[in-house]
């Protein structure tokens, strides 16, 4: 009796989470689609940024190109903290050619990063939804690789306070191109 009395409040407890599941998730998406969230920037992290880098875009593509966009401006600015790097390693404990394979590793994994923004870009063009969303999530999956051997050669915020930030903006591309 007891037993029959256990599985029937289990089954009920089921019954009742299966109402109530999608009731609640339900109520969420209301809130969180209401004027203040761009539908595009609904399952995006940090909202205000995603709001502020589609630029009032009302459609999903145009959405995503302001992003990508943006984005890519910002890569676009860290240029010339690679083109110098080299210059700028200091000499202490180091020889020529590890600061030459330095620079050279971390001019590499910046190039990647721009490749896979501009490449998202292009995918939007021809509707490869499925490439654009690797791409983006690619940006910065090297960056430690740098950032971990400039900071070996004391040189470590600026790089990784850019590749952090720039992850932060990839990744909210990444969840504006999936809301479509
Ligand atoms: C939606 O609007 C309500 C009331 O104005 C506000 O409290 C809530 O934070 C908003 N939700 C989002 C996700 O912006
Ligand atoms: C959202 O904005 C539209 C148009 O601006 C308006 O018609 C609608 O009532 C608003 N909805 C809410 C929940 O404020
Ligand atoms: C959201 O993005 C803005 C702009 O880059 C940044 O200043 C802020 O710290 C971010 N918030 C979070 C919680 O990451």
């Amino acid at each position: 009796m007891a037993d029959t009395n256990c599985f029937f409040s289990l089954a009920i407890l089921a019954i009742l989470i299966a109402i109530f599941l999608p009731l609640s998730n339900g109520t969420q998406r209301l809130t969180a689609s209401n004027n203040s969230t761009n539908p595009f920037c609904r399952t995006a992290e940090n909202k205000s940024l995603c709001t502020s880098i589609i630029n009032g875009a009302r459609t999903w593509p145009s959405a995503t190109v302001n992003a990508i966009s943006v984005t890519l401006k910002l890569a676009t600015k860290g240029r010339p903290m690679f083109d110098d790097l080299v210059k700028k390693l200091p000499d202490i404990g180091s020889s020529r050619i590890s600061k030459d394979t330095v620079g050279q590793t971390c001019k590499e994994i910046y190039d990647f990063a721009i490749e896979c923004l501009q490449g998202a870009l292009v995918d939007l063009r021809y509707g490869y939804k499925d490439r654009l969303a690797t791409k983006l999530l690619s940006v910065t999956g090297p960056s430690l690789e740098c950032t971990n051997a400039v900071r070996y050669l004391g040189m470590g915020s600026q790089f990784s306070n850019f590749f952090s930030e720039l992850e932060l903006y990839s990744k909210t591309c990444w969840s504006i191109a999936r809301a479509t």
